[in-house]
Order: structure tokens, then C-alpha cells, then sequence
């Protein structure tokens, strides 16, 4: 296994408005919205420095201030419960490295491309992660852990990937695949947003990223793709060929908590797992789905 360089850096467009929940996101950031209690952001960061990353770059907006708030000390709030003997622990995953967490402002919403090309200065020339936090990743080791794993194996630019009915493969990027490896698929080509009949496969593209620096490069003057953004599929298709390209195969669970049903769906999934409160959600499942 040859060295690579490690991934130290992750990305995280949150710029977004999530139009989606209104009226829930007027006044919050889509990304603080709980299942159960812990705000989405927090999963997709967990998963972060479970695989070793450590400097967490945040794409914002305006409005998405509680975002970067989420992971400082409340200094209020800890005086106050640790004057009442309350357990601070609860609060121990919001703990971050001081230094470690670092906003940079996307001023206009212009597509994820944009989003990520925002953060060109910090990542500068590492290699680097993205995480989408409306994908919830369940899986041990977590999504990006075993993307890490197979970046090691391989090196250059990674996709987490899974399959979906071919009817849905129009809501996301998709790619053309090659050779199989176990979890790891050739990438020949990437497509954002095809039609149906026009999509090379049925595995999309579901969130997580390991790419080299060189596609801020690519980023820079790119025109605009599917919906009228700056996509980074398509920055990611210009790339292959010139670099190894691979997608992962998720062992684990997605859960799409950019739709509502999917958001519903994980919180159900994740409380019936829930030491605390399984056997009592269970209990109330299927008292209500005997109505
Ligand atoms: C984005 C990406 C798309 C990917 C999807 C995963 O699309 O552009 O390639 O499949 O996230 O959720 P969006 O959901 O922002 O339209």
C-alpha cells in the first residue's frame, strides 16, 4: 500500500436555503434540523472525524449562523448547568479543536460547484473531503472511514455511490461504470441530472467526496450545467482520465433527509435503535399502525 497523502480536510456546503421544510428553515438552517437530538450537521461532522479529518470548512450564508454556533462553547449554558451538577456530556460532540472550524461565505447561491470552489483558498493544495448533510450515512465504520480505506488502496478521486430505481436516477448525478472491484467501481463518466432513458446506469452519486485539490482548477471557469448551476459532477467528469477515479459502494444505510418522507424515515430507523427509548417507540409503531 503506497502512502498517500492524508484527508485531513472536509467541506460542507450549507449555503443552501432548504426551501424544501418552510416553513421549519425561515429562521433555522436546514442543517439543524434534529433527528432525534442531534441536528444533521452533527452526523455528517461525527462521520467526519471518525475517518480522521480535522479541519471542518463550512460553505455558508446568510442566516446559517447557528451552524458555526452549534459547535462553540456556550459559555452560558455550561456555567449554568455545571452550577447545577446537570452532566455536560450530552454537549461533548458539539467539542471542536480550537482553530478547526472554518466558515468561508458562498454570497450567491450558484450551484455545489460554486459552493465548493468557495473553499479553494483553505483547502489550498490537499487533497480533500465533501460531505452533503442531507445525505445521513449510517454504517460501521461510517461512509467517509471507508471511503478513507479505499483512498489508501487507490489514491486520486473517490465517490461514495448506490443504486436506485432506474425512475429516480433523474434527481441526481450518475455514473457510467467500469470494471468492479469488490465495493470499488471504475468511474468512465459522470452525468448530472440525466433523463431517464439518457442515464448510463443506475448508481448515483449519494454525497461524499474524496477529491484531489485539482478540481478548483476545473472549478474556476466553468460554465453553468444542469439547472442552470455550476455543477461539481460536471467538474468531476472533466477530471477522468486525467486521474484515478473510483466510486464506493456504501456498506450501510442512506438515508435522504433532503425529502421529508426520507427525514421521517430516519428518525423513525434511528429511534427504534435507540437504547433509550427503542422498546417504547415500538411499542407506540405498532400501536398506531393498528389503527
Ligand atoms: C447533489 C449533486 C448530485 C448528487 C446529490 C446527492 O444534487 O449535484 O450529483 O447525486 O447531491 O444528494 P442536489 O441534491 O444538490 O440537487
Amino acid at each position: 500500500m503506497t502512502k498517500r497523502k492524508p484527508i485531513k480536510k472536509a467541506v460542507f456546503p450549507v449555503a443552501g436555503l432548504g426551501t424544501r421544510f418552510l416553513p421549519a428553515t425561515k429562521a433555522i438552517p436546514k442543517e439543524m434540523l434534529p433527528i432525534i437530538d442531534r441536528p444533521l450537521i452533527q452526523y455528517a461532522v461525527d462521520e467526519a472525524r471518525e475517518a480522521g479529518i480535522e479541519q471542518m470548512i463550512f460553505v455558508t450564508g446568510r442566516g446559517k449562523s447557528a451552524i458555526v454556533e452549534h459547535f462553540d462553547i456556550a459559555f452560558e449554558l455550561e456555567t449554568t448547568m455545571h452550577e447545577r451538577g446537570k452532566d455536560l456530556n450530552a454537549l461533548e460532540p458539539t467539542r471542536a479543536i480550537p482553530g478547526d472550524i472554518i466558515t468561508v461565505r458562498q454570497q450567491v447561491p450558484m450551484g455545489l460547484g460554486h459552493a465548493i470552489w468557495c473553499a479553494r483558498a483553505i483547502v489550498g493544495d490537499d487533497p480533500f473531503a465533501i460531505f452533503l448533510p442531507d445525505e445521513l450515512m449510517i454504517g460501521s465504520p461510517g461512509c467517509m472511514k471507508q471511503m478513507v480505506e479505499a483512498y489508501n488502496e487507490v489514491g486520486g478521486n473517490l465517490i461514495s455511490v448506490l443504486e436506485v430505481p432506474r425512475e429516480d436516477v433523474s434527481s441526481y448525478g450518475v455514473i457510467a461504470p467500469g470494471q468492479e472491484n469488490g465495493a470499488l467501481t471504475e468511474v468512465l463518466g459522470l452525468v448530472e441530472k440525466p433523463p431517464v432513458d439518457q442515464a448510463p446506469s443506475n448508481k448515483i452519486i449519494s454525497g461524499r467526496y474524496i477529491l484531489q485539490p485539482e478540481v478548483m482548477r476545473t472549478l474556476e471557469n466553468q460554465e453553468k450545467g444542469a439547472g442552470g448551476e455550476i455543477q461539481l459532477t460536471d467538474a468531476m467528469a472533466r477530471m477522468i482520465g486525467t486521474q484515478p477515479f473510483h466510486a464506493v459502494t456504501f456498506a450501510g444505510r442512506r438515508f435522504d433527509c433532503g425529502s421529508k418522507t426520507g427525514f421521517v424515515e430516519a428518525t423513525i430507523a434511528l429511534a427504534l435503535e435507540r437504547e433509550d427509548m427503542g422498546a417504547e417507540i415500538r411499542a407506540i409503531a405498532e400501536r398506531l399502525l393498528a389503527n
